[in-house]
Protein backbone atom coordinates (compact mmCIF):
# COMPACT_ATOMS: atom_id res chain seq x y z
CA UNK A 1 0.00 0.00 0.00
CA UNK A 2 1.31 3.69 -0.69
CA UNK A 3 2.65 4.98 2.76
CA UNK A 4 0.18 7.57 2.75
CA UNK A 5 -3.72 6.93 3.84
CA UNK A 6 -6.16 9.12 4.76
CA UNK A 7 -8.90 7.13 6.84
CA UNK A 8 -12.67 7.91 6.59
CA UNK A 9 -14.92 6.56 9.47
CA UNK A 10 -17.79 5.91 8.58
CA UNK A 11 -20.95 6.73 9.88
CA UNK A 12 -23.46 5.35 7.80
CA UNK A 13 -23.53 8.93 5.56
CA UNK A 14 -25.44 8.18 2.36
CA UNK A 15 -22.04 10.06 0.70
CA UNK A 16 -19.16 8.34 2.84
CA UNK A 17 -17.68 6.55 -0.15
CA UNK A 18 -17.50 9.33 -2.37
CA UNK A 19 -15.52 10.80 0.06
CA UNK A 20 -12.66 8.35 0.12
CA UNK A 21 -13.08 8.51 -4.04
CA UNK A 22 -12.72 12.46 -3.74
CA UNK A 23 -9.37 11.72 -1.69
CA UNK A 24 -7.95 9.23 -3.95
CA UNK A 25 -8.78 11.54 -6.76
CA UNK A 26 -6.38 14.04 -5.17
CA UNK A 27 -3.99 11.04 -5.58
CA UNK A 28 -3.69 10.12 -2.23
CA UNK A 29 -5.00 6.59 -1.04
CA UNK A 30 -7.63 6.47 1.27
CA UNK A 31 -9.65 3.52 2.95
CA UNK A 32 -13.83 3.62 4.49
CA UNK A 33 -13.49 2.41 7.95
CA UNK A 34 -16.01 1.12 10.67
CA UNK A 35 -16.70 4.57 12.91
CA UNK A 36 -15.25 2.17 15.93
CA UNK A 37 -11.77 2.04 14.77
CA UNK A 38 -9.30 3.15 17.55
CA UNK A 39 -6.68 5.17 17.48
CA UNK A 40 -4.25 2.36 17.55
CA UNK A 41 -5.49 1.16 15.20
CA UNK A 42 -5.28 4.19 13.24
CA UNK A 43 -1.80 4.39 13.67
CA UNK A 44 -0.49 1.02 12.91
CA UNK A 45 -2.22 1.94 9.45
CA UNK A 46 0.08 5.36 9.24
CA UNK A 47 -2.64 7.68 8.78
CA UNK A 48 -1.79 10.79 7.87
CA UNK A 49 -5.39 12.27 8.10
CA UNK A 50 -8.64 11.31 9.63
CA UNK A 51 -12.13 11.62 7.95
CA UNK A 52 -15.37 11.12 10.00
CA UNK A 53 -18.08 11.21 7.87
CA UNK A 54 -21.83 12.62 7.89
CA UNK A 55 -24.44 10.06 9.10
CA UNK A 56 -28.30 10.32 9.98
CA UNK A 57 -28.27 10.21 13.43
CA UNK A 58 -27.99 13.18 15.97
CA UNK A 59 -25.47 13.09 18.32
CA UNK A 60 -27.65 13.51 21.10
CA UNK A 61 -29.32 11.03 20.81
CA UNK A 62 -28.86 7.85 23.20
CA UNK A 63 -27.40 5.59 21.17
CA UNK A 64 -25.61 7.60 18.92
CA UNK A 65 -22.01 6.64 17.03
CA UNK A 66 -18.80 7.90 18.67
CA UNK A 67 -15.68 7.50 17.31
CA UNK A 68 -12.24 6.83 20.13
CA UNK A 69 -11.86 10.01 21.47
CA UNK A 70 -8.04 9.43 21.22
CA UNK A 71 -8.28 10.26 17.75
CA UNK A 72 -8.80 14.17 18.93
CA UNK A 73 -5.77 14.10 21.19
CA UNK A 74 -3.59 12.54 18.57
CA UNK A 75 -2.55 15.41 16.90
CA UNK A 76 -3.32 13.66 13.67
CA UNK A 77 -5.51 16.56 11.72
CA UNK A 78 -9.02 15.57 11.52
CA UNK A 79 -11.90 16.71 9.48
CA UNK A 80 -15.55 16.34 10.32
CA UNK A 81 -18.34 16.64 7.67
CA UNK A 82 -21.71 17.05 8.72
CA UNK A 83 -22.80 14.68 11.73
CA UNK A 84 -18.69 14.46 11.85
CA UNK A 85 -18.47 17.92 12.76
CA UNK A 86 -21.34 17.70 15.25
CA UNK A 87 -19.58 14.58 17.49
CA UNK A 88 -16.78 16.57 17.11
CA UNK A 89 -18.22 19.49 18.87
CA UNK A 90 -20.20 17.51 20.98
CA UNK A 91 -17.08 14.99 22.26
CA UNK A 92 -14.67 18.09 22.92
CA UNK A 93 -17.23 19.80 24.80
CA UNK A 94 -19.42 22.02 22.60
CA UNK A 95 -23.06 22.08 22.21
CA UNK A 96 -25.34 20.35 19.35
CA UNK A 97 -28.81 21.25 18.75
CA UNK A 98 -31.56 20.80 16.49
CA UNK A 99 -31.87 24.15 13.73
CA UNK A 100 -35.06 25.56 13.81
CA UNK A 101 -35.02 25.22 9.94
CA UNK A 102 -33.24 22.22 8.47
CA UNK A 103 -30.91 23.81 5.81
CA UNK A 104 -31.19 21.62 2.63
CA UNK A 105 -29.58 21.61 -1.01
CA UNK A 106 -27.41 24.77 -2.15
CA UNK A 107 -26.64 27.19 0.86
CA UNK A 108 -23.93 30.08 0.50
CA UNK A 109 -21.38 30.58 2.34
CA UNK A 110 -19.15 33.27 3.53
CA UNK A 111 -15.56 32.63 4.20
CA UNK A 112 -14.42 34.08 7.66
CA UNK A 113 -10.73 32.78 7.07
CA UNK A 114 -8.84 31.34 4.57
CA UNK A 115 -5.72 30.25 5.67
CA UNK A 116 -5.47 26.75 5.31
CA UNK A 117 -8.69 24.56 4.84
CA UNK A 118 -10.12 27.37 2.76
CA UNK A 119 -6.81 28.44 1.53
CA UNK A 120 -6.84 29.69 -2.46
CA UNK A 121 -10.91 30.04 -1.88
CA UNK A 122 -13.42 32.92 -2.58
CA UNK A 123 -14.97 34.78 0.34
CA UNK A 124 -17.93 33.41 -0.87
CA UNK A 125 -19.32 30.15 -2.35
CA UNK A 126 -22.22 27.65 -2.75
CA UNK A 127 -21.83 24.67 -0.52
CA UNK A 128 -24.07 21.49 -0.55
CA UNK A 129 -25.76 21.27 2.91
CA UNK A 130 -27.93 18.71 4.39
CA UNK A 131 -29.39 18.93 8.10
CA UNK A 132 -31.18 19.09 10.93
CA UNK A 133 -28.83 19.29 13.64
CA UNK A 134 -26.12 22.06 13.91
CA UNK A 135 -23.40 23.59 16.53
CA UNK A 136 -24.45 26.24 19.05
CA UNK A 137 -21.37 26.41 20.81
CA UNK A 138 -18.31 25.37 20.32
CA UNK A 139 -15.47 23.54 22.23
CA UNK A 140 -12.68 25.67 23.75
CA UNK A 141 -9.84 26.40 21.44
CA UNK A 142 -12.15 26.41 18.24
CA UNK A 143 -13.23 29.32 15.85
CA UNK A 144 -15.67 29.53 13.35
CA UNK A 145 -14.17 30.03 9.51
CA UNK A 146 -17.72 30.19 7.35
CA UNK A 147 -20.91 30.85 8.35
CA UNK A 148 -24.29 30.33 6.28
CA UNK A 149 -27.58 32.00 6.47
CA UNK A 150 -29.03 29.54 9.00
CA UNK A 151 -25.93 28.20 10.16
CA UNK A 152 -23.44 30.31 11.76
CA UNK A 153 -20.81 27.52 12.53
CA UNK A 154 -20.83 26.63 9.09
CA UNK A 155 -17.14 25.29 8.92
CA UNK A 156 -14.92 25.40 12.20
CA UNK A 157 -11.34 25.33 13.39
CA UNK A 158 -8.83 24.17 16.06
CA UNK A 159 -5.72 25.33 14.26
CA UNK A 160 -3.18 23.63 17.27
CA UNK A 161 -5.14 21.10 17.30
CA UNK A 162 -5.13 20.09 13.71
CA UNK A 163 -9.32 19.95 13.81
CA UNK A 164 -11.12 20.69 11.25
CA UNK A 165 -15.37 20.61 10.24
CA UNK A 166 -17.42 21.47 7.87
CA UNK A 167 -21.42 21.29 8.25
CA UNK A 168 -21.70 21.04 4.88
CA UNK A 169 -20.94 18.45 2.33
CA UNK A 170 -17.50 19.36 0.34
CA UNK A 171 -17.79 15.85 -1.66
CA UNK A 172 -20.84 16.82 -3.63
CA UNK A 173 -20.59 17.70 -6.91
CA UNK A 174 -23.13 21.01 -5.65
CA UNK A 175 -20.51 22.44 -3.22
CA UNK A 176 -18.44 24.58 -5.42
CA UNK A 177 -14.47 24.25 -5.25
CA UNK A 178 -15.58 21.21 -3.04
CA UNK A 179 -12.47 19.06 -4.34
CA UNK A 180 -10.09 22.18 -3.11
CA UNK A 181 -11.45 21.93 0.21
CA UNK A 182 -10.38 18.46 0.36
CA UNK A 183 -7.56 18.78 -1.74
CA UNK A 184 -6.10 21.10 1.30
CA UNK A 185 -7.32 19.06 3.61
CA UNK A 186 -5.70 16.09 2.12
CA UNK A 187 -2.31 17.69 1.43
CA UNK A 188 -1.84 20.94 2.43
CA UNK A 189 -2.95 20.12 6.25
CA UNK A 190 -1.97 16.64 6.56
CA UNK A 191 0.89 16.66 4.52
CA UNK A 192 -0.20 13.64 1.84
CA UNK A 193 1.82 13.68 -1.17
CA UNK A 194 0.32 12.21 -4.32
CA UNK A 195 1.24 8.70 -4.23
CA UNK A 196 -2.24 6.73 -5.90
CA UNK A 197 -1.41 6.81 -9.03
CA UNK A 198 -2.59 4.44 -11.74
CA UNK A 199 0.99 3.51 -12.01
CA UNK A 200 1.25 2.76 -8.68
CA UNK A 201 -1.25 0.79 -8.31
CA UNK A 202 -0.21 -1.07 -10.87
CA UNK A 203 3.53 -1.76 -9.84
CA UNK A 204 2.26 -2.24 -6.13
CA UNK A 205 -0.88 -4.66 -7.43
CA UNK A 206 1.96 -6.92 -9.40
CA UNK A 207 4.93 -6.84 -6.32
CA UNK A 208 2.04 -7.88 -3.89
CA UNK A 209 0.64 -10.98 -6.43
CA UNK A 210 4.02 -12.05 -6.66
CA UNK A 211 4.94 -12.15 -3.38
CA UNK A 212 1.86 -14.00 -2.78
CA UNK A 213 2.07 -16.48 -5.65
CA UNK A 214 5.76 -17.41 -5.16
CA UNK A 215 6.32 -19.53 -8.20
CA UNK A 216 3.01 -21.16 -8.12
CA UNK A 217 0.07 -21.21 -10.75
CA UNK A 218 -3.12 -18.83 -10.84
CA UNK A 219 -5.91 -19.67 -12.51
CA UNK A 220 -8.61 -17.21 -13.33
CA UNK A 221 -12.08 -17.03 -14.88
CA UNK A 222 -12.43 -14.32 -17.21
CA UNK A 223 -15.40 -13.13 -19.42
CA UNK A 224 -14.22 -10.25 -21.17
CA UNK A 225 -15.25 -7.54 -18.80
CA UNK A 226 -13.05 -4.52 -17.56
CA UNK A 227 -12.60 -6.29 -13.72
CA UNK A 228 -12.00 -9.82 -14.97
CA UNK A 229 -9.89 -8.60 -17.78
CA UNK A 230 -7.74 -6.17 -15.73
CA UNK A 231 -7.30 -8.92 -12.83
CA UNK A 232 -5.99 -11.52 -15.46
CA UNK A 233 -3.58 -8.64 -17.00
CA UNK A 234 -2.22 -8.07 -13.49
CA UNK A 235 -1.64 -11.25 -12.77
CA UNK A 236 -0.17 -12.32 -16.07
CA UNK A 237 2.15 -8.95 -15.19
CA UNK A 238 3.36 -11.29 -12.33
CA UNK A 239 3.65 -14.61 -12.40
CA UNK A 240 3.47 -14.67 -16.95
CA UNK A 241 2.41 -17.76 -18.13
CA UNK A 242 1.73 -19.73 -14.77
CA UNK A 243 -1.57 -18.03 -15.13
CA UNK A 244 -4.16 -19.83 -16.95
CA UNK A 245 -7.71 -18.23 -17.53
CA UNK A 246 -10.63 -19.72 -18.46
CA UNK A 247 -14.11 -18.14 -20.43
CA UNK A 248 -17.03 -19.48 -19.68
CA UNK A 249 -19.48 -19.32 -22.83
CA UNK A 250 -23.21 -19.69 -21.49
CA UNK A 251 -25.00 -18.76 -24.44
CA UNK A 252 -26.34 -15.82 -22.51
CA UNK A 253 -23.81 -13.56 -23.84
CA UNK A 254 -24.33 -9.92 -26.79
CA UNK A 255 -24.39 -10.23 -29.97
CA UNK A 256 -20.61 -11.71 -31.81
CA UNK A 257 -19.56 -11.06 -28.19
CA UNK A 258 -17.88 -14.22 -27.56
CA UNK A 259 -15.73 -14.17 -30.72
CA UNK A 260 -14.85 -10.29 -30.01
CA UNK A 261 -13.55 -11.15 -26.77
CA UNK A 262 -11.80 -14.34 -27.45
CA UNK A 263 -10.20 -12.23 -29.91
CA UNK A 264 -9.19 -9.42 -27.20
CA UNK A 265 -7.78 -11.81 -24.66
CA UNK A 266 -5.69 -13.75 -26.63
CA UNK A 267 -4.37 -11.83 -29.74
CA UNK A 268 -4.83 -8.53 -28.18
CA UNK A 269 -3.17 -9.46 -24.60
CA UNK A 270 -2.02 -12.03 -25.15
CA UNK A 271 -3.59 -14.45 -22.46
CA UNK A 272 -3.33 -18.01 -22.20
CA UNK A 273 -7.65 -18.88 -22.73
CA UNK A 274 -9.52 -22.34 -22.21
CA UNK A 275 -12.35 -21.24 -23.67
CA UNK A 276 -15.73 -23.46 -23.48
CA UNK A 277 -18.74 -23.45 -25.43
CA UNK A 278 -21.69 -24.49 -22.50
CA UNK A 279 -24.16 -22.33 -24.13
CA UNK A 280 -26.77 -25.52 -24.29
CA UNK A 281 -25.66 -27.28 -20.59
CA UNK A 282 -27.07 -24.15 -19.45
CA UNK A 283 -30.25 -23.03 -22.24
CA UNK A 284 -31.31 -26.98 -21.17
CA UNK A 285 -30.89 -26.33 -17.15
CA UNK A 286 -32.74 -23.32 -17.92
CA UNK A 287 -35.78 -25.07 -19.14
CA UNK A 288 -38.91 -24.51 -17.26
CA UNK A 289 -37.17 -21.89 -15.17
CA UNK A 290 -39.42 -18.57 -14.54
CA UNK A 291 -38.50 -16.87 -11.22
CA UNK A 292 -35.82 -14.61 -11.41
CA UNK A 293 -34.00 -15.27 -8.34
CA UNK A 294 -34.26 -19.19 -9.76
CA UNK A 295 -32.85 -18.24 -12.59
CA UNK A 296 -29.63 -16.36 -10.96
CA UNK A 297 -28.74 -19.60 -8.83
CA UNK A 298 -29.37 -21.98 -11.69
CA UNK A 299 -26.87 -20.04 -14.27
CA UNK A 300 -23.98 -19.75 -10.87
CA UNK A 301 -24.63 -22.83 -9.77
CA UNK A 302 -23.85 -24.22 -13.50
CA UNK A 303 -21.53 -21.79 -14.18
CA UNK A 304 -19.20 -23.12 -10.76
CA UNK A 305 -20.10 -26.79 -11.95
CA UNK A 306 -18.54 -26.00 -15.87
CA UNK A 307 -15.66 -24.05 -14.33
CA UNK A 308 -14.83 -26.50 -11.82
CA UNK A 309 -14.98 -29.49 -14.72
CA UNK A 310 -12.52 -28.08 -16.84
CA UNK A 311 -10.35 -26.46 -14.55
CA UNK A 312 -10.10 -30.01 -13.19
CA UNK A 313 -8.71 -31.06 -17.29
CA UNK A 314 -5.93 -28.16 -17.12
CA UNK A 315 -3.93 -29.35 -13.71
CA UNK A 316 -3.65 -28.48 -10.64
CA UNK A 317 -4.34 -24.67 -9.45
CA UNK A 318 -3.01 -23.53 -5.58
CA UNK A 319 -4.67 -19.92 -6.75
CA UNK A 320 -7.41 -18.14 -8.00
CA UNK A 321 -7.44 -14.38 -9.01
CA UNK A 322 -10.72 -12.85 -8.87
CA UNK A 323 -11.62 -9.46 -9.75
CA UNK A 324 -13.87 -8.52 -6.18
CA UNK A 325 -14.07 -4.97 -6.11
CA UNK A 326 -13.60 -2.46 -3.21
CA UNK A 327 -17.83 -1.47 -2.75
CA UNK A 328 -18.02 -5.24 -2.79
CA UNK A 329 -15.59 -5.97 0.24
CA UNK A 330 -16.84 -3.01 2.12
CA UNK A 331 -20.48 -4.33 2.05
CA UNK A 332 -19.36 -7.68 3.06
CA UNK A 333 -17.25 -6.38 5.95
CA UNK A 334 -20.36 -4.24 6.77
CA UNK A 335 -18.91 -0.90 7.69
CA UNK A 336 -21.74 1.21 6.66
CA UNK A 337 -25.22 0.89 7.04
CA UNK A 338 -26.15 -2.83 5.53
CA UNK A 339 -28.39 -2.88 2.26
CA UNK A 340 -30.84 -5.48 1.99
CA UNK A 341 -30.41 -7.65 -0.68
CA UNK A 342 -32.25 -6.88 -4.16
CA UNK A 343 -31.16 -9.40 -5.80
CA UNK A 344 -28.09 -12.50 -5.84
CA UNK A 345 -25.36 -10.71 -8.12
CA UNK A 346 -23.48 -13.45 -9.95
CA UNK A 347 -20.03 -12.50 -10.71
CA UNK A 348 -17.68 -14.52 -13.25
CA UNK A 349 -14.85 -16.00 -11.09
CA UNK A 350 -17.02 -15.93 -7.57
CA UNK A 351 -16.41 -19.57 -5.96
CA UNK A 352 -18.18 -20.59 -3.28
CA UNK A 353 -16.54 -21.06 0.28
CA UNK A 354 -16.27 -25.11 -0.36
CA UNK A 355 -13.26 -24.30 -2.94
CA UNK A 356 -9.50 -25.32 -1.29
CA UNK A 357 -8.27 -22.26 -3.62
CA UNK A 358 -6.43 -19.82 -2.39
CA UNK A 359 -7.59 -16.41 -3.29
CA UNK A 360 -6.03 -13.68 -5.26
CA UNK A 361 -7.70 -10.36 -5.65
CA UNK A 362 -5.68 -7.96 -7.01
CA UNK A 363 -8.58 -5.22 -7.15
CA UNK A 364 -9.96 -5.15 -3.95
CA UNK A 365 -8.95 -1.74 -3.02
CA UNK A 366 -10.13 -0.23 -5.94
CA UNK A 367 -13.64 1.40 -7.14
CA UNK A 368 -14.31 0.64 -10.62
CA UNK A 369 -13.35 4.41 -12.25
CA UNK A 370 -9.77 3.39 -11.18
CA UNK A 371 -10.07 0.08 -12.51
CA UNK A 372 -10.66 1.82 -15.74
CA UNK A 373 -7.96 3.52 -15.36
CA UNK A 374 -5.62 1.60 -14.58
CA UNK A 375 -7.22 -0.94 -17.94
CA UNK A 376 -6.04 1.90 -20.11
CA UNK A 377 -2.61 2.45 -18.32
CA UNK A 378 -2.32 -1.70 -19.30
CA UNK A 379 -3.69 -1.55 -22.69
CA UNK A 380 -7.12 -2.88 -22.20
CA UNK A 381 -8.21 -2.33 -25.97
CA UNK A 382 -10.54 0.49 -25.51
CA UNK A 383 -14.00 -1.71 -25.98
CA UNK A 384 -13.28 -3.58 -22.66
CA UNK A 385 -12.39 -0.24 -20.72
CA UNK A 386 -15.59 1.76 -22.10
CA UNK A 387 -17.71 -1.07 -22.35
CA UNK A 388 -21.33 -0.59 -20.21
CA UNK A 389 -22.06 -2.89 -17.30
CA UNK A 390 -23.05 -6.29 -18.34
CA UNK A 391 -24.57 -8.71 -15.73
CA UNK A 392 -22.80 -11.99 -14.80
CA UNK A 393 -25.98 -14.07 -15.87
CA UNK A 394 -25.86 -12.12 -19.04
CA UNK A 395 -29.02 -12.31 -21.76
CA UNK A 396 -30.57 -14.56 -18.84
CA UNK A 397 -31.50 -11.67 -16.18
CA UNK A 398 -32.86 -9.79 -19.70
CA UNK A 399 -35.34 -12.84 -20.69
CA UNK A 400 -38.39 -12.24 -18.48
CA UNK A 401 -39.91 -15.64 -17.80
CA UNK A 402 -38.55 -18.89 -19.56
CA UNK A 403 -35.42 -18.77 -20.99
CA UNK A 404 -35.96 -20.10 -24.83
CA UNK A 405 -33.65 -19.94 -27.52
CA UNK A 406 -36.55 -17.54 -29.22
CA UNK A 407 -36.33 -15.29 -26.41
CA UNK A 408 -32.57 -14.85 -26.22
CA UNK A 409 -32.16 -14.42 -30.22
CA UNK A 410 -34.90 -11.41 -30.00
CA UNK A 411 -33.31 -9.91 -26.81
CA UNK A 412 -29.75 -10.48 -28.34
CA UNK A 413 -30.99 -8.88 -32.17
CA UNK A 414 -32.55 -5.89 -30.54
CA UNK A 415 -30.40 -5.40 -27.53
CA UNK A 416 -27.35 -5.31 -30.01
CA UNK A 417 -29.84 -2.30 -32.35
CA UNK A 418 -30.27 -0.51 -29.47
CA UNK A 419 -26.39 -0.38 -28.90
CA UNK A 420 -25.59 0.50 -32.53
CA UNK A 421 -27.90 3.22 -32.73
CA UNK A 422 -26.76 4.69 -29.16
CA UNK A 423 -22.78 4.32 -30.86
CA UNK A 424 -24.01 5.69 -34.03
CA UNK A 425 -25.78 9.05 -32.38
CA UNK A 426 -22.35 9.23 -30.07
CA UNK A 427 -24.50 8.52 -27.22
CA UNK A 428 -23.87 5.66 -26.40
CA UNK A 429 -21.02 7.02 -23.30
CA UNK A 430 -23.41 8.91 -22.14
CA UNK A 431 -25.41 5.65 -20.58
CA UNK A 432 -24.76 3.63 -18.10
CA UNK A 433 -26.80 1.14 -19.93
CA UNK A 434 -28.39 0.40 -23.24
CA UNK A 435 -30.67 -2.65 -24.19
CA UNK A 436 -33.29 -4.40 -24.93
CA UNK A 437 -35.82 -6.68 -22.66
CA UNK A 438 -38.24 -9.19 -23.93
CA UNK A 439 -40.99 -11.47 -22.12
CA UNK A 440 -44.25 -13.36 -22.97
CA UNK A 441 -46.47 -10.70 -23.75
CA UNK A 442 -47.49 -10.60 -27.29
CA UNK A 443 -48.95 -8.04 -29.11
CA UNK A 444 -51.13 -8.19 -32.69
CA UNK A 445 -49.00 -5.56 -35.08
CA UNK A 446 -49.22 -5.80 -39.00
CA UNK A 447 -46.52 -7.08 -41.30
CA UNK A 448 -47.57 -6.32 -45.03
CA UNK A 449 -50.67 -6.62 -45.24
CA UNK A 450 -50.83 -9.53 -42.90
CA UNK A 451 -52.20 -9.56 -39.21
CA UNK A 452 -49.24 -10.73 -37.23
CA UNK A 453 -48.98 -12.03 -33.19
CA UNK A 454 -45.46 -10.83 -32.38
CA UNK A 455 -43.66 -9.90 -29.14
CA UNK A 456 -43.35 -6.95 -27.12
CA UNK A 457 -39.67 -5.99 -26.56
CA UNK A 458 -38.96 -3.19 -24.12
CA UNK A 459 -35.66 -0.31 -24.81
CA UNK A 460 -34.24 0.36 -21.66
CA UNK A 461 -31.73 3.33 -20.93
CA UNK A 462 -30.60 4.07 -18.28
CA UNK A 463 -27.78 7.13 -16.99
CA UNK A 464 -26.29 6.85 -13.54
CA UNK A 465 -23.06 6.59 -12.02
CA UNK A 466 -22.44 3.42 -9.94
CA UNK A 467 -25.61 1.47 -10.80
CA UNK A 468 -27.01 1.82 -7.08
CA UNK A 469 -29.13 4.80 -8.47
CA UNK A 470 -29.99 4.94 -12.22
CA UNK A 471 -32.09 7.52 -14.24
CA UNK A 472 -33.86 6.96 -17.42
CA UNK A 473 -32.48 8.46 -20.25
CA UNK A 474 -34.62 11.49 -21.52
CA UNK A 475 -34.37 10.75 -25.19
CA UNK A 476 -35.50 12.74 -28.43
CA UNK A 477 -38.10 10.87 -30.12
CA UNK A 478 -36.45 10.48 -33.41
CA UNK A 479 -33.78 8.30 -31.28
CA UNK A 480 -36.62 6.46 -29.96
CA UNK A 481 -38.45 6.45 -33.30
CA UNK A 482 -35.01 5.07 -34.98
CA UNK A 483 -34.57 2.20 -32.26
CA UNK A 484 -38.43 1.07 -32.45
CA UNK A 485 -38.34 1.29 -36.44
CA UNK A 486 -35.22 -1.01 -36.61
CA UNK A 487 -36.21 -3.79 -34.26
CA UNK A 488 -39.30 -4.12 -35.73
CA UNK A 489 -37.67 -4.22 -38.95
CA UNK A 490 -34.94 -5.93 -38.63
CA UNK A 491 -35.97 -8.56 -35.69
CA UNK A 492 -37.91 -11.33 -36.89
CA UNK A 493 -40.96 -12.08 -34.46
CA UNK A 494 -41.64 -8.34 -32.95
CA UNK A 495 -44.66 -6.18 -32.93
CA UNK A 496 -44.05 -3.89 -30.35
CA UNK A 497 -41.54 -1.67 -28.90
CA UNK A 498 -42.02 -0.01 -25.41
CA UNK A 499 -39.65 2.16 -23.62
CA UNK A 500 -39.06 1.49 -20.10
CA UNK A 501 -39.63 4.88 -18.40
CA UNK A 502 -39.24 4.30 -14.23
CA UNK A 503 -35.97 5.00 -12.26
CA UNK A 504 -34.26 3.32 -10.09
CA UNK A 505 -35.51 3.03 -7.47
CA UNK A 506 -38.51 1.70 -7.55
CA UNK A 507 -37.19 -0.50 -10.60
CA UNK A 508 -34.48 -2.07 -10.74
CA UNK A 509 -32.20 -1.76 -14.01
CA UNK A 510 -32.00 -5.58 -15.18
CA UNK A 511 -35.64 -6.90 -15.28
CA UNK A 512 -35.05 -9.82 -13.30
P1 LIG B 1 -29.91 -3.97 -10.71
O1 LIG B 1 -30.64 -4.73 -11.76
O2 LIG B 1 -29.79 -4.71 -9.40
O3 LIG B 1 -28.43 -3.86 -11.24
O4 LIG B 1 -30.43 -2.58 -10.55
C1 LIG B 1 -27.46 -2.95 -10.80
C2 LIG B 1 -26.22 -3.09 -11.67
O5 LIG B 1 -25.65 -4.38 -11.47
C3 LIG B 1 -25.64 -5.12 -12.68
N1 LIG B 1 -26.01 -6.50 -12.34
C4 LIG B 1 -25.12 -7.49 -12.18
N2 LIG B 1 -23.78 -7.51 -12.31
N3 LIG B 1 -23.76 -9.81 -11.78
C5 LIG B 1 -23.12 -8.68 -12.13
O6 LIG B 1 -21.90 -8.72 -12.29
C6 LIG B 1 -25.10 -9.86 -11.62
O7 LIG B 1 -25.66 -10.90 -11.31
C7 LIG B 1 -25.81 -8.64 -11.84
N4 LIG B 1 -27.13 -8.30 -11.78
C8 LIG B 1 -27.22 -6.98 -12.09
C9 LIG B 1 -26.66 -4.45 -13.57
O8 LIG B 1 -26.38 -4.69 -14.93
C10 LIG B 1 -26.54 -3.02 -13.17
O9 LIG B 1 -25.46 -2.37 -13.79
Amino acid sequence: MPKDLIAVLDFGGQYSHLITRRIRECEVYSELLPYTTTQVELDRLNAKGIVLSGGPASVYDENAPRCDSGIFRSGIPVLGICYGLQLMVDMLGGKVRATKRHEYGKTPLEIKDNSDLFKGMPPNFVSWMSHGDYAEGLPPGFEVIASSGNCPTAAISNRSQHLYGVQFHPEVAHTEKGMQIIRNFVTRISGCSSSWTSHSIIDTAVRQIRSEVGGERVLSAVSGGVDSTTTAVLVQRAVGDRLQCVFVNHGLLRKEEAEAILKALRDELKLKVHYVDASTRFLDRLKGVTDPEEKRRVIGEEFIRVFDEESRKLGTFPWLAQGTLYPDVIESAGTGSPASRIKTHHNVGGIPEWSEFKIIEPLKFLYKDEVRKIAKELGLPGSIVGSHPFPGPGLGVRVIGEVTDDKVRICREAGAIVEDVMRRRGLYDEMWQAFAIVGDDKAVGVVGDHRQLGHMVTVRLVKSLDGMTADWARLPEDVLEEISNRITGEVHGVTWVTYAITSKPPSTIEPC
